[in-house]
């Protein structure tokens, strides 16, 4: 086994995936590689099984980590030996993630070694972040990495059992009532540019050829409003219109859930 550090990433509007690319950056690792990305080949874990290091970067949906990283970390092969570290993005809080990334690794006898939260701005509510609150932002992001890859580099452990377990539990208990009754609507803006189907995580959208017909969701939805928030044209609506329309400035769509090589391609967008 090699000193490898393996960082895979889920991200919705960009701001794991920008994190991700500078921690990546200032570790001196790969490129993170995408889960989305890595569930549809033959070993979604191939660079987990060489590594001395294996981080997941990705945003607190509904108090914890999303469905879909649940699912990755639950069926990834885990090492005792092996340096697990998780990096959540968040806007207000975050709350049981590392709990449960911890109790996913614990199945096997590995343990979470190292954990962190990076303040973001936010893809929740009902008003897009101005362009002052965004490079303030921005800078402090960065300097929340430049701690963490610090700590990362030297193999530092550390408590995360600070979150209350009850709160993110109603949190999570809730929300998931709310998500369930979500109805996502296009409207006669949609251009079918196709954007809304490259950026979603769980392949759940096609894009008919047929005229006038608008972008169909099939049941594999994550709920994690990335089509919303990407949409150019303001034409997707779950439930209500009132919703923020934000990704990270530097992050293109096409990065979002590619192979390795191309997510590595944009360089570090936080700095
Ligand atoms: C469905 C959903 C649920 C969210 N739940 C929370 C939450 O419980 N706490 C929080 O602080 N932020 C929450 N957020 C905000 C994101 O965690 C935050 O904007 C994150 O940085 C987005 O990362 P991404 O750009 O990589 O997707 C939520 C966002 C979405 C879309
Ligand atoms: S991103 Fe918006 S405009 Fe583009 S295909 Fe999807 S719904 Fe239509
Ligand atoms: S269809 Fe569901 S999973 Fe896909 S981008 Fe939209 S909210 Fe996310």
């Amino acid at each position: 086994m090699g000193e490898m550090c393996a960082i895979y990433y889920f991200s919705a509007t960009g701001n794991s995936l920008a994190v991700a690319l500078e921690l990546a950056q200032k570790l001196d690792a790969p490129p993170p590689i995408s889960i989305p990305g890595s569930l549809i080949l033959d070993d979604p874990y191939a660079a987990a099984r060489e590594a001395s290091q294996v981080g997941f970067v990705f945003p607190v949906h509904r108090a914890t980590l999303p469905e879909m990283v649940r699912g990755f970390i639950k069926q990834m092969p885990k090492r005792p030996d092996c340096y697990y570290f998780a990096i959540s993005t968040y806007t207000i809080f975050g709350c049981n993630e590392f709990w449960d990334i911890d109790e996913l690794l614990g199945a096997d006898g590995s343990f979470l070694n190292y954990a962190a939260g990076v303040k973001t701005m936010g893809s929740v509510g009902l008003i897009d972040p101005d362009s002052r609150t965004m490079a303030r932002r921005l800078a402090s992001m960065t300097e929340q990495v430049g701690e963490i890859a610090e700590a990362v580099g030297n193999y530092q452990e550390n408590c995360f059992t600070r979150s209350s377990k009850l709160l993110g539990n109603l949190v999570k208990t809730y929300t998931d009532v709310l998500r369930r009754a979500i109805v996502f609507r296009v409207d006669r803006r949609c251009t079918k540019c196709g954007i809304c189907a490259q950026v979603c995580p769980a392949q759940n959208i096609t894009i008919s050829e047929e005229d006038g017909a608008a972008p169909t969701r099939s049941d594999r939805c994550e709920a994690c409003y990335a089509c919303i928030h990407w949409c150019p044209a303001n034409a997707i609506a779950a439930n209500s219109r009132l919703h923020s329309h934000y990704h990270h400035p530097h992050i293109k769509p096409e990065q979002l859930n590619p192979s390795r090589v191309a997510a590595s391609e944009q360089g570090t967008p936080l700095s």
